[in-house]
């Protein structure tokens, strides 16, 4: 067969075009691939940020000595009674927890906590919100160990179907900053919130992780 060389100019021409069609295109699937391994850590980064064993457990300490302190255990009693004072005795008058924590029949406790702290030496904190745990979803902290409040805090059956994110916002909570304006004659926790909120951040987002005890 003769061949015209003008048509076979332009056969090379367009293996020309192929190949540097085909070269074009192997760099963008590499540049797209490399993009891709990227892509996931940005999307967990409001979760997980860095699942370190070490960091998690030891930012637990800090937690798990704040939860453990009397202005947060006499809420978080492990029967159906609050706890009082700095040595987390049974409250006078045992009002009872109720089936939403907020106390039964002439024992509720908004009868006797106000919205704010009342003034003086032994009277009652306040704030608008103060209640137990509900009966279905006690929360207890008095007498775990922190294995076991480790676990118990990241169960969502037993945390109120709370996923980290949640979680992270219940560190400001109403009730939980109440333990940092706790009135008259009573001590405060171990840490300042802002500790606290740190290292309740810190546990959450390196894995959670729970203490071997
Ligand atoms: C007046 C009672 C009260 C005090 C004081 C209190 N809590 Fe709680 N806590 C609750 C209630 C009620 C819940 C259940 C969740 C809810 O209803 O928001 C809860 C739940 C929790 C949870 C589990 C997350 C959840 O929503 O289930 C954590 C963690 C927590 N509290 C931390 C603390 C810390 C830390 C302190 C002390 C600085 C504290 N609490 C003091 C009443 C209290
Ligand atoms: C009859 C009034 C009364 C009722 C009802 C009542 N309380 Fe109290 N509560 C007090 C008084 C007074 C104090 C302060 C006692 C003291 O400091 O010696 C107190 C203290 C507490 C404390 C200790 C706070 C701390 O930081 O140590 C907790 C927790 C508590 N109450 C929870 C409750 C809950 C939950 C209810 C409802 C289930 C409730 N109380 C019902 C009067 C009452």
């Amino acid at each position: 067969m003769k061949q015209d060389p003008s048509n076979r100019a332009n056969q090379f021409v367009s293996l020309k075009a192929a190949l540097f069609v085909s070269i074009l295109l192997f760099i963008f699937a590499v540049g797209a691939s490399a993009f891709r391994k990227d892509a996931p850590v940005k999307e967990v980064s409001l979760n997980i940020i860095n699942r370190d064993s070490t960091e998690s457990v030891k930012a637990f300490e800090t937690v798990y000595k704040t939860l453990m302190s009397p202005r947060c255990m006499n809420c978080h009693p492990a029967g159906n009674v609050p706890l009082q004072g700095d040595d987390s005795h049974l409250h006078a008058m045992a009002p009872k927890r109720g089936v939403e924590g907020k106390g039964v029949s002439a024992m509720k406790c908004s009868n006797c906590h106000q919205e704010t702290n009342t003034p003086g030496l032994h009277m009652p904190p306040g704030n608008p919100e103060w209640h137990l745990p509900p009966a279905t979803m006690k929360m207890v902290f008095e007498g775990k160990s922190a294995h076991e409040l480790a676990e118990q805090l990241m169960d969502k059956k037993k945390n109120g179907n709370k996923d980290i994110k949640k979680l992270i916002e219940h560190a400001d909570d109403g009730l939980v900053l109440a333990g940092w304006n706790p009135g008259e004659g009573r001590t405060l926790p171990p840490v300042t919130h802002a500790e606290f909120k740190k290292a309740w951040i810190t546990w959450l987002q390196t894995g959670a992780y729970a203490p071997k005890k």
